[in-house]
């Protein structure tokens, strides 16, 4: 931006019209009067479900599959509450499985919108990007070498799995011939060929040909630290030992996020680290579920891996996804591009949303993230005191939180699910063996208030469902 009129771009005259901030004020100031009434769940309007059912089923017709909930937004909400097409309101504590980092029609993304609306493209991409993806991948760089380490570069991209897809690119070339990859035994990772091979779901790869090869070592166990983190490394060396120079990448989740929300820990990770480290074996971290939800902005900081991570990946509640990757795993031109790295609304509300919540006091111990998880932890815990049998847990760190609903059996689980849906909280399940109900809440709008509401509604779910076993 150049302050010298003479000097100045008309876009820089234009963000400087007045119109624009009156425009902009007035859009605010609209939204704000009619979400005031979004402040608590609320069933249908009877009046409007024959029309919303008929819209379900022909989307579910031309999907070629019914959607998981029968859930079409109306187009406007108020933080973590979200009125649907058929005059329903429900208490968002799943955000589309981590995106909505504010919830629904919150102040700042509508500007981060408006001002994309003033962007000269729809979508950016490698050949043609704005000033906003470079600010983006600047401040993702900072931030990722705040405390140390060496992840100087960030290559944004559309997806979590195209953003894991490059950094198992660049790290199979980096590392050629090495092609295969050690993973954790419930890891997830994406659903492309590659990633459904890394992805420990035999049913995710269900008549999909073989494209990597994947090694598996077990996950840490917060009940033996030792032993848990003892037995990895073996299991690691002997992957070593039976395919020499052929391990081009360690694959590590840090918080198993669809298997179930089960944290690793710093000496873990740091033990695996170091046997890659001796062996030229790239440490990717898949931060896709994680970014932003622990209590630093990425979880291999919350973790201590500064020093140990060579490529990390983001998504979900960062809108845009990207990978980061040290000097030493450059990739060679020609092996990562896309057309799209993202719509100039999700890069503009990519940074809105971290710098948001770098300022609005997330991280750090005792930082508000923290708050929120010890909260939710709270009710939680009450509710597994009045109703054993029902609650069990909780689970989870920061802004991912899970509990166990009866004894973790898939139907049941998914049952309460969608009854907590009807009774007007959104959750999803997680995991296997047991299956846990998880959270991942709208970290930037969402207040102790509303975890009370959706402790309450849990509570009476769990009490409907207990009476009648
Ligand atoms: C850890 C992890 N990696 C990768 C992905 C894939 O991301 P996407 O669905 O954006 O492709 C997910 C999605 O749930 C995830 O949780």
């Amino acid at each position: 931006m150049s302050n010298n009129q003479e000097a100045m771009t008309f876009a820089e005259k234009l963000r400087l019209d007045p119109r624009l901030s009156q425009a902009k004020q007035l859009i605010l100031d609209a939204v704000a009067e009619y979400q005031q009434h979004l402040v608590n769940v609320r069933p249908a309007n009877p009046e409007r479900e024959p029309a919303y059912q008929q819209m379900l089923e022909a989307f579910g017709e031309i999907r070629g599959g019914s959607l998981y909930f029968p859930y079409l937004a109306s187009g406007l909400g108020n933080g973590p509450f979200v009125e649907l097409a058929d005059g329903s309101v429900k208490l968002d504590m799943i955000t589309g499985i981590g995106v909505h980092g504010y919830g629904h029609s919150h102040p700042r993304m509508v500007e981060a919108g408006i001002e994309a609306a003033l962007s000269d493209t729809v979508m950016q991409g490698n050949l043609q990007q704005g000033p906003e993806s470079f600010e983006l991948v600047k401040l993702l760089t900072e931030k990722a070498n705040e405390s140390g380490g060496g992840l100087n570069h960030c290559f944004l991209s559309t997806s979590g799995a195209m953003a894991n897809e490059n950094s198992l690119k660049i790290a199979f070339q980096k590392n050629q011939p090495a092609n295969r990859v050690v993973a954790f035994s419930h890891c997830f990772a994406g659903r492309t060929l590659a990633l459904s091979q890394v992805t420990d779901k035999p049913g995710n790869r269900v008549g999909l040909p073989d494209t990597i090869t994947v090694d598996y070592i077990p996950f840490y166990r917060p009940d033996d630290p030792a032993g848990s983190t003892e037995l990895a490394v073996n299991r690691f060396r002997e992957q070593i030992k039976r395919h020499p120079g052929k391990i081009a990448a360690l694959w590590m989740e840090l918080v198993q996020g669809e298997g179930g929300y089960y944290p690793g820990s710093p000496d873990f990770f740091r033990a695996l680290c170091s046997v890659a480290r001796e062996n030229q074996i790239a440490v990717i971290a898949d931060e896709v579920q994680t970014f932003g939800r622990t209590s630093r902005l990425y979880a291999f900081q919350h973790f201590e891996l500064d020093q140990q991570v060579d490529l990390v990946t983001i998504g979900k509640i960062s809108q845009v996804c990207a990978t980061l990757y040290t000097d030493d795993y450059k990739p060679k031109p020609g092996l990562i591009s896309q057309t799209f790295t993202g719509s100039s609304w999700a890069i503009i509300a990519a940074q809105a949303i971290i710098q948001g919540l770098i300022d609005g006091g997330h991280y750090g111990s005792e930082g508000r993230n923290q708050q929120l998880h010890a909260c939710f932890q709270a009710g939680l815990e009450r509710i597994s005191e009045r109703l054993p049998g029902a609650v069990s847990g909780p689970y989870g760190i920061g802004g991912m939180v899970a509990f166990t609903p009866f004894d973790g059996e898939l139907e049941r689980s998914k049952e309460m699910v969608n009854r907590l849906y009807h009774a007007g909280l959104m959750s999803f399940i997680a995991g296997s063996d047991p299956v846990r109900i998880r959270f991942l809440m709208p970290l930037g709008s969402v207040e102790e208030g509303h975890i009370e509401l959706a402790c309450q509604i849990i509570e009476q779910v769990a009490e409907e469902m207990s009476s009648e076993s």
